[in-house]
């Protein structure tokens, strides 16, 4: 990392997933090289940096790469080309309940998460109680994470993410867990980590309102590129206006849709075709039958 106030920097990063046919070539092609794939280019060469206490928000719609961004940074996934450089403990509000063990109980996966991220004991120790009052599960954090509700679950699994102090706090599109009052206590402890603790935050959320009450900065994506990276004002209003055009285009797409349903009753396949014909003619056959008998 070229300056030491950044705790996260990207440089020309490329992610390109191997799209295979289905999962038996996927698995082939552990052994054989010949196996045929398509590429999709999720990230194609953004480069960014974030600095110690900086709170950014990423925008872009669906598919624009967002998530890839943030599971790199996290760890879960890596570049095809480039360098991601992370410096501290992250915790990530991705999947909430990835890694978790349903087997276990509420504790004792706090423990295991916890010594997923690296921490000692003494440590996941010292913030075990705060875990629990957060995550508002009562008895029900000895039992074990199958009797658990998804509610629940994800409760637990914000609570673990938040109270473990980490340096930097990665949010994709997870801020609507539970109910209202859950929903505020999430967004109060953030904007305590931010001022009390100088946690860095990088949030991917729908709310755009959200993203201005935490963000002064922000980062518009648009098919794996950086469209733009800057006050957060000017990149909400550029998410805006792309998002306007999207709607253009699904109209669009909507209308030759309908126009295809209503062609499609008229264009009939070979099959269709004698099978009416047979219909036609087992119906004239009984027709006449009938009209035989009628005369007898
Ligand atoms: N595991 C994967 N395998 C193949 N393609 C993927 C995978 N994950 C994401 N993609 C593709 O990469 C692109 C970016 O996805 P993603 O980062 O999830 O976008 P976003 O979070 O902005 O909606 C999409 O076209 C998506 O289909
Ligand atoms: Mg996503």
């Amino acid at each position: 990392m070229t300056d030491k106030n950044n705790v996260i920097a990207l440089d020309h990063v490329t992610k390109i997933y191997k799209l295979f046919k289905n999962d038996k070539k996927r698995f082939l092609a552990t052994f054989i090289k010949s196996v045929t794939y398509r590429e999709k280019r999720a990230i194609n060469d953004v480069s960014f940096s974030v600095k110690k206490g900086e709170s950014v928000a990423l925008f872009g719609r669906n598919g624009a790469g967002k998530s890839t961004i943030l599971k790199m940074i996290t760890g879960v996934s890596f570049p095809t080309h480039g360098k991601i450089h992370v410096k501290g403990r992250v915790g990530a509000l991705l999947e909430l309940t990835a890694g978790f063990d349903p087997e276990f109980s509420g504790r004792e996966n706090i423990y295991l998460k916890g010594q997923l991220t690296g921490m000692t004991n003494k440590e996941i120790e010292e913030v075990e109680e705060d875990i629990v009052e957060f995550a508002e599960i009562g008895e029900y954090i000895d039992q074990p994470l199958r009797t658990y509700s998804s509610g629940m679950k994800a409760r637990l699994g914000f609570a673990i993410n938040v109270c473990i102090r980490p340096d930097i706090l990665i949010v994709d599109e997870a801020l609507s867990v539970g109910d209202l009052k859950f929903q505020k206590k999430c967004v109060d402890r953030i904007k305590k980590m931010i001022k009390d603790y100088g946690t860095t935050l990088l949030l991917v959320t729908h709310s755009t309102a959200t993203a201005k009450q935490f963000c002064d900065r922000g980062i518009v994506l648009r098919s794996g590129r950086v469209l733009y990276d800057g006050n957060i004002k000017k990149a909400v209003s550029m998410y805006n206006e792309s998002l306007k055009r999207k709607e253009t285009t699904d109209l669009t797409r909507v209308t030759s849709e309908s126009e295809n349903r209503i062609k499609h009753p008229v264009e009939m396949s070979h099959k269709q075709m004698i099978i009416l014909i047979l219909l036609l003619t087992v119906l004239v056959v009984g027709l006449g039958i009938v009209l035989s008998f009628m005369r007898m």
